[in-house]
């Protein structure tokens, strides 16, 4: 169940159920939980924190995917390390001192990672390959769930992977490429083919309710 990874957004779960919604996309093969948490400053939108977390950690085994879109960026790290985080990436242009963060991601245990929105250039990744874990490709403006993909996130995408392979055959780690926004069952091979290897989706997954297994079906599409 882990590769292609499927990282299903809560932001489009049951708010009033997410323990369940978080079991039901684990059952069908989710890889990872993604985690969108939105400050009303960095973007127009108020989510979820650390208590949120903490509370649907018990739930799953699989990791939590922490995308932070909050400026600044630095305090929450611990907060959201010891909620259970896995995995905790951020948009390197709110905060100061990028390298530092990404330090601090991984000081507390976490994969770290940047998320780069749609206009926001891949060079943020150059002098800090190291120290990542992931790179997220906003695929959408950060803010909201249900927009449509941006075609030109395709040929960001396979420069991204063509960096990455470059990392990897020096010798680097490993480094996973994330998209994020607008992935559905009708585009998510022509992204996959882009050389993404880490889908989220919110509104594919959680739009069509998990009565007589929806998550399951809509799981196994996106992965064939
Ligand atoms: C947008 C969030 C996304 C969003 C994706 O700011 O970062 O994770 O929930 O939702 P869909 O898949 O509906 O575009
Ligand atoms: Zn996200």
């Amino acid at each position: 169940a882990d590769f292609p990874r499927i990282a299903p957004s809560i932001l489009s779960a049951d708010f009033s159920r997410l323990g369940e919604e978080v079991r039901a996309i684990e059952a069908a093969g989710a890889a990872l939980v993604h985690f969108d948490v939105m400050d009303n400053h960095y973007v127009p939108n108020l989510t979820i924190g650390p208590l949120v977390c903490e509370a649907i950690r018990p739930h799953v085994k699989i990791g939590i995917d922490v995308h932070l879109m909050v400026e600044p960026v630095d305090a929450l790290i611990p907060l959201f390390a010891r909620a259970g985080a896995n995995l905790i990436t951020f948009h390197p242009e709110a905060s100061r001192h990028v390298d530092r963060t990404l330090q601090l991601i991984r000081d507390h245990g976490c994969k770290a990672g940047i998320a780069l929105n749609p206009a926001t250039p891949l060079a943020w990744m150059d002098h800090v390959m190291d120290r990542l874990d992931i790179v997220l490709l906003m695929s959408v403006n950060p803010g909201f769930g249900g927009q449509a993909f941006i075609p030109a996130t395709l040929a960001k995408l396979r420069e991204a992977r063509r960096r990455i392979d470059a990392h990897s055959a020096a010798g680097g780690q490993p480094i996973w490429l994330e998209v994020d926004g607008g992935v559905k069952t009708g585009n998510i091979g022509q992204i996959a083919a882009a050389g993404a290897d880490t889908f989220v989706a919110g509104s594919a997954v959680f739009g069509s309710p998990d009565a007589d297994g929806g998550y399951h079906r809509v799981m196994h599409e996106l992965r064939r």
